[in-house]
């Protein structure tokens, strides 16, 4: 096959995908007693990459990897190649083609990245996906693929049914897309299940490319974690952990009965069993070849060796002196209870030195100087305290790394931001990443701002530009006002690890 005709006519939104940070997936295969190559020099293969929006940041915050990523869409893989020319990285390349018929010379890869395809290809891609992840992964090397799990999505399977049948399988992606809107409307009326209307409802706010790739693919296979399993083992690959967030111990203790010393043994069992019990939709699998390491259910007394990150924030007065459940949500608006006071001043200290990441005795050290420094009654437990963490993390409200690094920046007297942020703040269809391979939120005038940042104006040259701009947009402000809002953004893109020093 040429090219893939529904992905050019409606690209995907290619953005960064946290969980795909090799950094990240390192420490997670770390928790279940894998050890993972050093991602600062690994080489990274991403198929069915789109136009290299989450390949592209991980390239440029890696200088000393080695980045392919192959798509099979020309549109998606041109603008991923064009992206990569203009901004001169000389590590990572985009190549136009089948992940079903690659080039046998690309070599081996220690960490290999497919999200959003495993489901979506026909059979005979699936068995090409697993078969190149076997023969090009290296002997310690991890794959990442993601794949839609049968007990969510059969609840969804009739939406995806009807979509399918009431719109023109003949019309181009985007005109099929505003025809499954109108149908999306008439379900609403015609149905009652609160699953589907809850999924209708949000598909009608969702991403065009996502409602069209998901619901009117001409292949999306949700399957069982066994069915996975086993195919994993058919092709001498063994399953190491999942690197999506989740309730950890609790969800096994719940659906087994077993403590996890206990379950190793019937560890893909209760994995599968644990799909039955919450319904899950979408796995992140982690996998590795057959003669590597031996993989275990996750552990807290692993976090040890690990360094952590969180951007959380509570709008509540934060009680370090009782164990009260207090709510913190991240940026993307998840919210997590934590009600151990010990917990809380560990996010206190993590989010205030997000971007960057504390190694656990660092953690510790810094958790107990926010309870001295608010005289909390309460103290740090060294025995109970991974175990506390351990929840946090497997939820990803706290992100575990092997590599501390990421630094936020104070914006300078002429601040400059980084080539990467500057491109993609000037591209259409590109989002700007940030640290910790986020997808940040950026209105038109953010945009604007991070492009103009070249660190040839000072603060006040940028305020005054930003005034001009609004005012011809029709959107008159006192100086003050937009010094102070331009003063704000800034240190959002420092916080985000955009601008050098
Ligand atoms: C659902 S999108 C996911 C894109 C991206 N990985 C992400 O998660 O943002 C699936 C991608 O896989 C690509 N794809 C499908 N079949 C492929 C194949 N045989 N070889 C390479 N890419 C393929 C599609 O063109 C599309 O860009």
């Amino acid at each position: 096959m040429d090219t893939l005709a529904s992905y050019d006519e409606l690209p995907y939104d290619s953005l960064p995908l946290p969980e795909t940070q090799p950094d990240f997936l390192a420490a997670v295969a770390w928790l279940h007693g894998f050890e993972a190559p050093d991602p600062s020099r690994a080489r990274i293969l991403e198929l069915g990459c789109a136009q290299g929006g989450n390949l592209i940041p991980l390239a440029w915050r890696w200088p000393g990897s080695e980045c392919v990523g192959v798509e099979l869409s020309r549109v998606q893989a041109e603008a991923g190649a064009d992206f990569v020319r203009r901004l001169g990285l000389p590590n990572v390349r985009i190549l136009h083609g089948d992940l079903a018929a690659l080039p046998a010379d690309l070599g081996e890869f220690d960490y290999i990245i497919a999200h959003g395809v495993f489901s979506w290809v026909p059979p005979a891609v699936q068995h090409a996906l697993l078969d190149l992840c076997r023969r090009h992964l290296t002997a310690d090397g991890l794959a990442y693929i993601s794949f839609n799990v049968a007990a969510g999505w059969e609840q969804l399977l009739p939406l995806r049914q009807a979509l399918l049948e009431r719109t023109g399988s003949d019309l181009p992606a985007p005109e099929r897309h505003r025809q499954a809107l109108a149908v999306l409307d008439t379900l609403q009326r015609e149905w009652s299940d609160p699953a589907l209307l809850k999924e209708i409802a949000y598909l009608k706010t969702a991403a065009p490319s996502y409602l069209f790739h998901e619901y009117l693919a001409e292949f999306n296979a949700p399957m069982t974690f066994a069915d996975f399993a086993a195919r994993l083992e058919s092709h001498a690959l063994r399953y190491v952990g999942e690197a999506g967030p989740r309730s950890a111990v609790v969800e096994l203790e719940d659906a087994w009965g077993l403590a996890p010393e206990g379950m190793a043994g019937r560890w893909l069992d209760a994995e599968a069993a644990l799909d039955a019990a919450l319904a899950t939709r979408f796995r992140r699998a982690l996998v590795c070849r057959d003669d590597a390491g031996f993989a275990q259910p996750a552990r807290a007394d692993r976090l040890e060796s690990l360094a952590f990150y969180a951007d959380l924030a509570c709008d509540e007065d934060i009680d370090l002196d009782a164990a009260i459940g207090q709510h913190f949500v991240n940026p993307a608006g998840n919210t997590f209870p934590v009600s151990d006071p010990a917990l809380k001043a560990a996010v206190i200290a993590l989010s205030a030195a997000y971007p960057g990441a504390l190694p656990f005795r660092e953690l510790v050290s810094a958790a107990r100087g926010v309870m001295d420094e608010f005289s909390a009654a309460a103290s740090l437990e060294e025995g109970a305290f991974p175990e506390a963490l351990f929840q946090l993390v497997m939820s990803h409200a706290v992100m575990p790394t092997v590599a501390a690094g990421a630094h936020a920046s104070q914006p300078a007297e002429r601040p400059c931001a980084h080539a990467l942020a500057r491109l993609q703040a000037t591209s259409a269809n590109w989002v700007v990443s940030g640290a910790r391979h986020v997808a940040m939120d950026l209105d038109p005038a953010g945009r604007a701002l991070l492009a103009m940042l070249d660190g040839s104006r000072t603060v006040e040259d940028l305020a005054l530009a930003m005034q001009d701009m609004l005012r011809e947009a029709g959107t008159v402000l006192p100086r003050e006002t937009i010094v102070e809002l331009t003063r704000r953004q800034l240190w959002l893109f420092a916080r985000q690890g955009l601008l050098t020093a």
